[in-house]
């Protein structure tokens, strides 16, 4: 294969432009000529392609974002609306294609190969970590990173002011983010949409915490687990003592990604030039046990099955 292309795709995510950086410089290694789509599939169905160089990823190995631009593009799902991003580019003579993305951006990928022979690879890039199929995704790290800075400044300020905190943060349906900030932030309760909670529960313990003077508390909120605001009023009613509501929103998505994306980064773009060099079929890869897999795309699809229960629990039980 002489000439591949690389996009990103759906939620931007640290680590992205390392992936970028890895996939063009892996190519030009093999003497291939490498290509940049901006906007994900939006700019592949309008034909946004850019020829990259090695200059092109230079200082790009620690900014967070994607300097190829991402998007959304509902319309993908359409199959003409798909003949119109191979025939750009088929334009360009382009033959494999990377794409950088989540669930989503893998349906898509799924698609261009199913229905038009394309051969894609799929490197797993969220925040969300939401993909079963891998142990982690690109920018997972760095987003729980971000968050966890987050809770230890609310800490500071609750610990001063004896109050409840709950912060809510990104995830999509998936508890992991949650989950692993929750721990590594010493949060009293992590509430995720993977397991059932009982707010009650939680004002009564809350309200049994301040009686023998533990008078602060943290609540992880998962975004697909509930609203925060109405969350927040039920257990300050329940339990008499304010809740005060913090949402994290998009500063988790930005930021200079961690040492374990920049590295995840490199074995994914690598992997996946090796993978469209040997002209294999199209697949996503991951990372299982720290060794580099690749699955098929239809194995992708369907429900997630790997939410961690163990550590759920060791969240609750050192938080108390
Ligand atoms: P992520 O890739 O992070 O899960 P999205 O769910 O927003 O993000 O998906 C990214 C893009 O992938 C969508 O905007 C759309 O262009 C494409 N996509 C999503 N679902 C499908 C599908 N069922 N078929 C084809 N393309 C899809
Ligand atoms: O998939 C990444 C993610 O940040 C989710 O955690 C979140 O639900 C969503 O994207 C937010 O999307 P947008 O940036 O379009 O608001």
């Amino acid at each position: 294969m002489d000439r591949i292309a690389v996009l990103t795709s759906g939620g931007d995510a640290p680590g992205m432009n390392a992936c970028i950086r890895a996939v063009v410089r892996s190519a030009l290694n093999n003497k291939m000529d490498i290509y940049g789509v901006e906007r994900g599939y939006a700019g592949l169905v309008k034909g946004e392609i850019k020829r990259l160089n090695t200059r092109s990823v230079s200082d790009m190995i620690h900014k967070g974002g994607t300097f190829l631009s991402t998007a959304r593009c509902p319309e993908f799902k359409d199959i003409e609306v798909q003949r119109q991003a191979v025939e750009a580019l088929s334009a360009y003579g382009i033959e494999g294609l990377v794409v950088i993305g989540g669930d989503g951006t893998f349906r898509g990928a799924k698609d261009l190969s199913d229905n038009f022979g394309i051969r894609v690879m799929g490197i797993p890039g969220t925040i969300d970590n939401d993909l079963s199929y891998t142990d982690y995704t690109v920018g997972f790290d760095t987003a729980v990173n971000t968050v966890l800075w987050a809770i230890n400044n609310l800490r500071d300020t609750f610990h001063s002011h004896d109050r409840v905190g709950l912060l809510e943060v990104m995830g999509r349906n998936c508890g992991d983010i949650a989950v692993y900030a929750g721990v590594a932030g010493g949060a009293e309760y992590v509430l995720v949409p993977e397991v059932p909670y009982n707010l009650d529960k939680i004002a009564s313990s809350i309200k049994k915490s301040y009686l023998r003077g533990k008078t602060s508390n943290m609540i992880i909120l998962a975004e697909g687990a509930g609203n925060r605001d109405e969350i927040a009023e039920y257990i300050a009613k329940k339990s008499g003592i304010e809740v005060k509501v913090t949402n994290f929103g998009h500063i988790q998505r930005g930021g200079s990604p961690n040492m374990a994306d920049r590295v995840l980064a490199a074995r994914f773009g690598y992997k996946a030039v090796e993978l469209l060099k040997e002209k294999k079929e199209s697949c996503a890869i991951g990372i299982r046990d720290n060794k580099v897999i690749t699955v098929p795309f239809s194995e992708v699809q369907g429900t997630r099955d790997k939410f961690d229960t163990e550590l759920y629990n060791i969240a609750h039980i050192l938080g108390l």
